[in-house]
Protein backbone atom coordinates (compact mmCIF):
# COMPACT_ATOMS: atom_id res chain seq x y z
CA UNK A 1 0.00 0.00 0.00
CA UNK A 2 1.49 3.49 -1.35
CA UNK A 3 0.61 5.70 1.93
CA UNK A 4 -1.20 8.99 0.97
CA UNK A 5 -0.72 11.96 3.26
CA UNK A 6 -3.83 13.48 1.63
CA UNK A 7 -6.90 14.80 3.85
CA UNK A 8 -9.40 11.90 2.20
CA UNK A 9 -10.27 9.94 0.67
CA UNK A 10 -7.17 7.98 2.86
CA UNK A 11 -5.86 4.05 2.21
CA UNK A 12 -8.38 2.03 2.95
CA UNK A 13 -6.95 -1.28 5.17
CA UNK A 14 -6.81 -4.28 2.66
CA UNK A 15 -9.72 -6.33 4.69
CA UNK A 16 -11.67 -3.26 4.85
CA UNK A 17 -11.52 -2.90 1.08
CA UNK A 18 -11.86 -6.65 0.65
CA UNK A 19 -15.52 -6.55 2.92
CA UNK A 20 -16.97 -4.61 0.02
CA UNK A 21 -16.68 -7.00 -2.44
CA UNK A 22 -19.03 -9.51 -0.57
CA UNK A 23 -21.95 -10.63 -2.04
CA UNK A 24 -24.84 -7.75 -1.98
CA UNK A 25 -27.73 -8.25 0.23
CA UNK A 26 -30.84 -6.63 -0.93
CA UNK A 27 -31.17 -3.83 1.58
CA UNK A 28 -35.03 -4.59 2.52
CA UNK A 29 -33.59 -8.15 3.99
CA UNK A 30 -33.48 -9.60 7.33
CA UNK A 31 -29.72 -10.44 6.60
CA UNK A 32 -28.65 -7.01 5.89
CA UNK A 33 -31.13 -4.98 8.23
CA UNK A 34 -29.28 -6.84 11.43
CA UNK A 35 -25.52 -5.33 9.88
CA UNK A 36 -27.24 -2.04 9.37
CA UNK A 37 -28.68 -2.24 13.38
CA UNK A 38 -25.20 -3.03 14.08
CA UNK A 39 -23.88 -0.63 12.60
CA UNK A 40 -25.89 2.17 13.86
CA UNK A 41 -26.12 1.27 17.05
CA UNK A 42 -22.30 0.50 17.58
CA UNK A 43 -20.97 3.60 15.50
CA UNK A 44 -22.67 6.02 18.33
CA UNK A 45 -19.41 5.28 20.57
CA UNK A 46 -17.93 7.04 17.73
CA UNK A 47 -19.96 10.46 18.56
CA UNK A 48 -20.32 9.55 22.16
CA UNK A 49 -23.73 9.70 21.89
CA UNK A 50 -26.99 8.02 23.08
CA UNK A 51 -28.48 9.45 20.10
CA UNK A 52 -29.52 7.86 16.88
CA UNK A 53 -26.75 7.95 13.91
CA UNK A 54 -27.73 8.11 10.04
CA UNK A 55 -26.01 6.39 8.02
CA UNK A 56 -26.33 7.33 4.10
CA UNK A 57 -25.35 7.21 0.68
CA UNK A 58 -23.62 10.48 0.26
CA UNK A 59 -20.59 12.72 1.01
CA UNK A 60 -20.40 14.96 4.44
CA UNK A 61 -21.84 18.25 2.66
CA UNK A 62 -25.24 16.50 2.42
CA UNK A 63 -25.37 16.96 5.93
CA UNK A 64 -24.69 20.68 6.23
CA UNK A 65 -27.39 20.76 3.88
CA UNK A 66 -29.54 18.85 6.26
CA UNK A 67 -29.01 20.46 9.30
CA UNK A 68 -29.93 23.65 7.20
CA UNK A 69 -33.43 22.06 6.21
CA UNK A 70 -34.16 20.54 9.12
CA UNK A 71 -32.98 22.95 12.39
CA UNK A 72 -33.55 26.47 10.59
CA UNK A 73 -36.56 28.67 10.04
CA UNK A 74 -35.19 31.97 10.21
CA UNK A 75 -31.48 32.72 10.72
CA UNK A 76 -28.05 30.68 10.97
CA UNK A 77 -24.79 31.63 12.49
CA UNK A 78 -21.66 29.97 10.87
CA UNK A 79 -18.33 30.36 12.21
CA UNK A 80 -15.78 30.93 8.86
CA UNK A 81 -12.55 30.48 9.61
CA UNK A 82 -11.84 28.04 6.67
CA UNK A 83 -13.04 26.90 3.47
CA UNK A 84 -15.30 24.62 4.63
CA UNK A 85 -17.21 27.26 7.11
CA UNK A 86 -17.75 29.49 4.25
CA UNK A 87 -19.06 26.31 2.55
CA UNK A 88 -21.75 25.71 5.10
CA UNK A 89 -22.72 29.89 4.78
CA UNK A 90 -22.76 29.24 1.12
CA UNK A 91 -25.25 26.03 1.72
CA UNK A 92 -27.37 28.34 3.74
CA UNK A 93 -27.90 30.76 1.70
CA UNK A 94 -29.46 28.76 -1.27
CA UNK A 95 -31.61 27.25 0.91
CA UNK A 96 -32.67 30.59 1.43
CA UNK A 97 -31.74 31.08 4.97
CA UNK A 98 -30.63 34.21 6.34
CA UNK A 99 -27.10 33.26 7.44
CA UNK A 100 -24.68 35.32 9.21
CA UNK A 101 -21.20 34.80 9.84
CA UNK A 102 -18.43 34.88 12.12
CA UNK A 103 -15.44 35.70 10.50
CA UNK A 104 -12.19 34.76 11.81
CA UNK A 105 -8.89 34.83 10.25
CA UNK A 106 -7.74 31.34 8.25
CA UNK A 107 -5.19 29.96 10.38
CA UNK A 108 -6.79 31.27 13.78
CA UNK A 109 -9.12 29.41 15.71
CA UNK A 110 -12.67 30.68 16.74
CA UNK A 111 -12.97 31.71 20.13
CA UNK A 112 -15.96 31.12 22.60
CA UNK A 113 -16.12 34.84 23.51
CA UNK A 114 -16.67 35.87 19.80
CA UNK A 115 -19.13 33.61 19.33
CA UNK A 116 -21.12 34.56 22.77
CA UNK A 117 -20.83 38.21 21.34
CA UNK A 118 -22.36 37.55 18.27
CA UNK A 119 -25.01 35.32 19.82
CA UNK A 120 -25.92 38.45 22.32
CA UNK A 121 -26.83 40.84 19.21
CA UNK A 122 -29.07 38.71 17.62
CA UNK A 123 -31.42 35.64 17.63
CA UNK A 124 -30.35 32.29 16.06
CA UNK A 125 -31.87 28.76 15.31
CA UNK A 126 -28.66 27.20 14.79
CA UNK A 127 -24.82 27.55 15.61
CA UNK A 128 -22.88 26.54 12.61
CA UNK A 129 -19.21 25.33 13.59
CA UNK A 130 -16.38 23.06 11.63
CA UNK A 131 -14.86 21.05 14.75
CA UNK A 132 -11.50 20.64 12.34
CA UNK A 133 -11.15 23.12 9.49
CA UNK A 134 -9.22 21.06 6.52
CA UNK A 135 -8.15 23.77 4.85
CA UNK A 136 -6.27 25.86 7.29
CA UNK A 137 -5.25 22.77 9.94
CA UNK A 138 -6.87 24.42 12.32
CA UNK A 139 -8.73 22.56 15.26
CA UNK A 140 -12.02 24.47 16.61
CA UNK A 141 -12.11 24.93 20.50
CA UNK A 142 -16.03 23.05 20.06
CA UNK A 143 -16.35 22.18 23.44
CA UNK A 144 -15.91 25.52 24.91
CA UNK A 145 -17.86 27.28 21.88
CA UNK A 146 -20.77 24.97 22.62
CA UNK A 147 -20.27 25.58 26.31
CA UNK A 148 -20.53 29.88 25.95
CA UNK A 149 -23.11 29.22 22.86
CA UNK A 150 -25.39 27.29 25.47
CA UNK A 151 -25.03 30.78 28.24
CA UNK A 152 -26.26 33.19 25.93
CA UNK A 153 -28.86 31.16 23.77
CA UNK A 154 -29.65 27.74 25.87
CA UNK A 155 -32.00 26.70 23.15
CA UNK A 156 -30.31 27.05 19.92
CA UNK A 157 -29.27 23.84 17.89
CA UNK A 158 -25.55 23.35 17.97
CA UNK A 159 -24.05 21.85 14.61
CA UNK A 160 -20.44 20.37 14.11
CA UNK A 161 -19.58 18.96 10.65
CA UNK A 162 -16.64 16.99 12.13
CA UNK A 163 -16.06 15.41 8.43
CA UNK A 164 -12.12 15.58 9.21
CA UNK A 165 -12.08 15.56 12.60
CA UNK A 166 -14.17 12.45 13.99
CA UNK A 167 -12.27 9.60 14.93
CA UNK A 168 -9.05 11.10 14.73
CA UNK A 169 -9.81 13.84 17.12
CA UNK A 170 -11.42 14.38 20.47
CA UNK A 171 -15.11 14.71 20.21
CA UNK A 172 -18.07 14.21 22.92
CA UNK A 173 -21.21 15.22 21.28
CA UNK A 174 -23.62 14.06 24.34
CA UNK A 175 -21.07 15.72 27.08
CA UNK A 176 -20.34 19.28 25.15
CA UNK A 177 -24.35 19.52 24.50
CA UNK A 178 -24.12 19.07 20.50
CA UNK A 179 -27.52 18.41 18.82
CA UNK A 180 -25.90 17.07 15.41
CA UNK A 181 -22.40 15.96 14.51
CA UNK A 182 -21.54 14.59 11.32
CA UNK A 183 -18.43 13.05 9.23
CA UNK A 184 -18.06 11.60 5.85
CA UNK A 185 -16.26 8.17 5.44
CA UNK A 186 -13.21 8.77 3.31
CA UNK A 187 -11.44 10.22 6.10
CA UNK A 188 -10.11 9.68 9.89
CA UNK A 189 -12.52 6.54 9.83
CA UNK A 190 -10.54 5.44 7.14
CA UNK A 191 -13.10 4.08 4.54
CA UNK A 192 -14.05 4.59 0.92
CA UNK A 193 -15.88 7.66 0.02
CA UNK A 194 -20.01 7.52 -0.32
CA UNK A 195 -21.10 6.99 3.29
CA UNK A 196 -22.11 9.83 5.03
CA UNK A 197 -22.66 9.92 9.13
CA UNK A 198 -24.42 12.08 11.23
CA UNK A 199 -25.67 11.55 15.14
CA UNK A 200 -28.66 13.47 16.13
CA UNK A 201 -30.35 14.45 19.47
CA UNK A 202 -33.69 14.10 20.27
CA UNK A 203 -34.70 17.37 20.60
CA UNK A 204 -33.23 17.70 17.18
CA UNK A 205 -35.61 15.32 15.98
CA UNK A 206 -38.16 17.32 17.80
CA UNK A 207 -37.15 20.52 16.33
CA UNK A 208 -37.58 18.93 13.05
CA UNK A 209 -41.19 18.69 13.38
CA UNK A 210 -41.20 22.25 13.48
CA UNK A 211 -39.83 23.07 10.24
CA UNK A 212 -41.32 23.14 6.51
CA UNK A 213 -40.20 22.00 3.71
CA UNK A 214 -37.31 19.83 4.94
CA UNK A 215 -36.99 18.22 1.45
CA UNK A 216 -37.13 14.68 1.09
CA UNK A 217 -33.63 13.15 1.05
CA UNK A 218 -32.22 14.59 3.63
CA UNK A 219 -35.46 14.47 6.04
CA UNK A 220 -34.34 13.82 9.77
CA UNK A 221 -38.06 12.54 10.37
CA UNK A 222 -37.87 10.10 7.13
CA UNK A 223 -34.33 9.01 7.96
CA UNK A 224 -35.93 8.20 11.53
CA UNK A 225 -39.12 6.35 10.66
CA UNK A 226 -36.70 4.12 8.56
CA UNK A 227 -33.67 3.90 10.99
CA UNK A 228 -36.21 2.21 13.41
CA UNK A 229 -36.45 -0.46 11.17
CA UNK A 230 -33.07 -0.63 10.27
CA UNK A 231 -32.81 1.05 7.32
CA UNK A 232 -32.89 3.99 5.18
CA UNK A 233 -35.65 5.66 3.01
CA UNK A 234 -33.59 5.20 -0.68
CA UNK A 235 -31.07 2.26 -1.03
CA UNK A 236 -28.12 2.67 1.22
CA UNK A 237 -24.15 2.30 0.15
CA UNK A 238 -24.51 -1.66 0.74
CA UNK A 239 -20.79 -2.69 -0.01
CA UNK A 240 -19.50 0.65 2.25
CA UNK A 241 -21.66 -0.62 5.26
CA UNK A 242 -20.33 -4.02 5.14
CA UNK A 243 -16.70 -2.06 5.24
CA UNK A 244 -17.97 -0.06 8.47
CA UNK A 245 -18.68 -3.09 10.10
CA UNK A 246 -15.35 -4.72 9.76
CA UNK A 247 -13.87 -0.71 10.48
CA UNK A 248 -15.57 -0.59 13.55
CA UNK A 249 -14.02 -3.72 14.78
CA UNK A 250 -10.86 -2.40 14.13
CA UNK A 251 -11.15 0.86 16.02
CA UNK A 252 -12.94 -0.56 18.90
CA UNK A 253 -9.92 -3.21 18.98
CA UNK A 254 -7.38 -0.32 18.86
CA UNK A 255 -9.49 2.06 20.77
CA UNK A 256 -11.08 5.47 20.24
CA UNK A 257 -8.78 7.20 22.77
CA UNK A 258 -5.88 5.06 21.29
CA UNK A 259 -6.62 6.55 18.04
CA UNK A 260 -7.13 10.26 19.16
CA UNK A 261 -3.31 9.65 20.89
CA UNK A 262 -1.95 8.04 17.57
CA UNK A 263 -3.12 11.02 15.48
CA UNK A 264 -2.01 13.55 18.24
CA UNK A 265 1.34 11.99 18.22
CA UNK A 266 1.58 11.83 14.28
CA UNK A 267 0.49 15.68 14.21
CA UNK A 268 3.25 16.35 16.56
CA UNK A 269 5.92 14.78 14.23
CA UNK A 270 4.70 16.64 11.06
CA UNK A 271 4.57 19.85 12.87
CA UNK A 272 8.50 19.08 14.72
CA UNK A 273 9.78 18.22 11.04
CA UNK A 274 8.31 21.08 9.36
CA UNK A 275 9.81 23.48 11.88
CA UNK A 276 13.04 22.00 12.12
CA UNK A 277 13.09 22.08 8.72
CA UNK A 278 12.57 26.32 8.57
CA UNK A 279 8.97 25.97 7.49
CA UNK A 280 6.08 27.86 9.37
CA UNK A 281 2.62 26.38 10.58
CA UNK A 282 0.11 27.90 9.50
CA UNK A 283 -2.55 27.03 12.47
CA UNK A 284 -1.62 29.27 15.31
CA UNK A 285 -0.32 27.40 18.43
CA UNK A 286 -2.70 26.08 20.49
CA UNK A 287 -5.56 25.03 18.08
CA UNK A 288 -3.73 22.95 15.89
CA UNK A 289 -5.32 19.89 13.37
CA UNK A 290 -4.81 16.10 15.07
CA UNK A 291 -5.36 14.85 11.27
CA UNK A 292 -3.98 17.52 9.41
CA UNK A 293 -1.41 19.79 9.15
CA UNK A 294 -0.96 23.01 6.89
CA UNK A 295 2.95 24.08 6.45
CA UNK A 296 3.56 27.78 5.12
CA UNK A 297 5.46 26.98 2.09
CA UNK A 298 8.15 29.38 2.95
CA UNK A 299 10.46 27.44 0.55
CA UNK A 300 8.23 28.60 -2.29
CA UNK A 301 8.10 24.30 -3.32
CA UNK A 302 6.17 23.47 -6.48
CA UNK A 303 4.23 20.94 -4.77
CA UNK A 304 3.19 19.42 -8.03
CA UNK A 305 6.65 18.79 -8.78
CA UNK A 306 7.16 17.68 -4.95
CA UNK A 307 4.38 14.73 -5.70
CA UNK A 308 5.96 13.33 -9.11
CA UNK A 309 8.63 12.62 -6.62
CA UNK A 310 6.96 11.34 -4.07
CA UNK A 311 4.74 9.20 -6.12
CA UNK A 312 7.85 7.58 -7.44
CA UNK A 313 8.47 6.23 -3.66
CA UNK A 314 4.38 5.83 -3.68
CA UNK A 315 3.38 8.67 -1.35
CA UNK A 316 1.52 11.91 -1.75
CA UNK A 317 0.90 15.16 0.45
CA UNK A 318 -1.96 17.48 -0.32
CA UNK A 319 -1.31 21.10 -1.88
CA UNK A 320 -2.95 24.04 -0.27
CA UNK A 321 -6.53 24.11 0.03
CA UNK A 322 -8.46 27.32 -2.54
CA UNK A 323 -6.96 30.68 -1.57
CA UNK A 324 -3.87 28.95 0.30
CA UNK A 325 -2.58 26.86 -2.73
CA UNK A 326 0.75 27.25 -3.56
CA UNK A 327 0.91 29.44 -0.33
CA UNK A 328 0.36 26.39 2.18
CA UNK A 329 1.15 22.82 1.54
CA UNK A 330 -0.65 20.33 3.55
CA UNK A 331 0.52 16.41 5.07
CA UNK A 332 -2.50 15.17 6.67
CA UNK A 333 -1.94 11.94 9.57
CA UNK A 334 -4.95 10.35 9.89
CA UNK A 335 -7.09 7.17 9.30
CA UNK A 336 -4.79 4.22 8.81
CA UNK A 337 -1.58 6.09 9.09
CA UNK A 338 1.33 4.78 12.06
CA UNK A 339 4.10 7.15 12.82
CA UNK A 340 6.31 4.51 11.09
CA UNK A 341 4.87 5.87 8.18
CA UNK A 342 6.15 9.39 8.52
CA UNK A 343 9.92 8.09 9.08
CA UNK A 344 9.44 7.52 5.42
CA UNK A 345 8.00 10.32 4.43
CA UNK A 346 10.63 12.57 6.09
CA UNK A 347 13.02 10.62 4.84
CA UNK A 348 11.69 11.39 0.68
CA UNK A 349 10.92 14.80 1.75
CA UNK A 350 14.34 15.95 3.12
CA UNK A 351 16.43 14.19 -0.13
CA UNK A 352 13.88 16.08 -2.08
CA UNK A 353 14.66 19.46 -0.15
CA UNK A 354 18.62 18.58 -0.83
CA UNK A 355 18.11 18.13 -4.33
CA UNK A 356 15.91 21.33 -5.18
CA UNK A 357 15.37 22.99 -1.40
C1 LIG B 1 -14.25 20.00 7.26
C2 LIG B 1 -14.90 19.50 6.03
N1 LIG B 1 -16.21 19.67 5.87
C3 LIG B 1 -16.85 19.23 4.78
C4 LIG B 1 -16.18 18.58 3.78
C5 LIG B 1 -16.90 18.07 2.59
O1 LIG B 1 -17.00 16.71 2.72
P1 LIG B 1 -17.49 15.79 1.52
O2 LIG B 1 -16.50 15.99 0.43
O3 LIG B 1 -17.49 14.42 2.14
O4 LIG B 1 -18.84 16.27 1.16
C6 LIG B 1 -14.80 18.38 3.88
C7 LIG B 1 -14.04 17.71 2.80
O5 LIG B 1 -12.86 17.77 2.72
C8 LIG B 1 -14.15 18.84 5.04
O6 LIG B 1 -12.85 18.65 5.18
Amino acid sequence: MSPMFVPGPVDVAPEVAQAQTRAMLPHRSPEFEAIFHACEQRARALFRTQYRVFLIAASGTAFQEACVRNLVTERMLVVVNGGFGKRWADVGRTNGKQVDVLEVPWGRAARPEQVAEMLQKARYDVLAVVHNETSTGVENPVRDIAAAARQVQPEIFICVDSVSGLAGAPLEMDAWGLDVVFTSSQKALALPPGLALAAVSDRALERAKEVPNRGWYLDFLRLEKHRLKDSTPSTPPVGLIYALDVQLDRIFQEGLENRWARHERMARMVQEWALARGFELFAEAGYRSRTVTAIVNTRNLDIGDVNRFLLQRGMRIASGYGPLKGKTFRIAHMGELQPRDFEFLFEALDEYLKKHG
